[in-house]
């Protein structure tokens, strides 16, 4: 799963919440605005869903290329859902060690 599938997929959660408002108003700003929504949701979800069995992994020691695989993993032990995989994605992804 590439980010732009993932960025998508989460805003689509966020449309489906605010779809009225944003038909009309939809701009980059909102754009960025949800982003940072669901990075900051992400991050909670993250400190909360993936802390049981070991400490937090810092974002910053996988790549974005690497990020999907591994909680996709850690999602079976987890128990978490699609959409909340896809938040904590938006987090760790951002915060992501910089590919070359
Ligand atoms: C039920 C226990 C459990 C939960 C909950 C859990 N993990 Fe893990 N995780 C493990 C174990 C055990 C390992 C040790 C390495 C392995 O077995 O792959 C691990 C390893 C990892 C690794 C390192 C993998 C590697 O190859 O170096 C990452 C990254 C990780 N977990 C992320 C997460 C994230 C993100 C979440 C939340 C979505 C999460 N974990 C929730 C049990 C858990």
């Amino acid at each position: 799963m590439n980010t732009k599938r993932i960025f998508t997929f989460v805003a689509g959660i966020l449309l489906s919440c605010a779809g009225t408002i944003l038909a009309s108003t939809q701009n980059d700003s909102i754009i960025n605005k949800m982003h940072a929504d669901s990075v900051k949701t992400g991050k909670t979800l993250y400190a909360n869903n993936c802390v049981r069995c070991h400490k937090l992994k810092d974002p910053v020691k996988y790549t974005r290329a690497q990020w999907p695989g591994l909680v996709n993993e850690m999602q079976k032990r987890s128990k978490i859902t699609d959409e909340q995989k896809a938040l904590i994605l938006s987090y760790l992804m951002t915060e992501a060690k910089k590919e070359k």
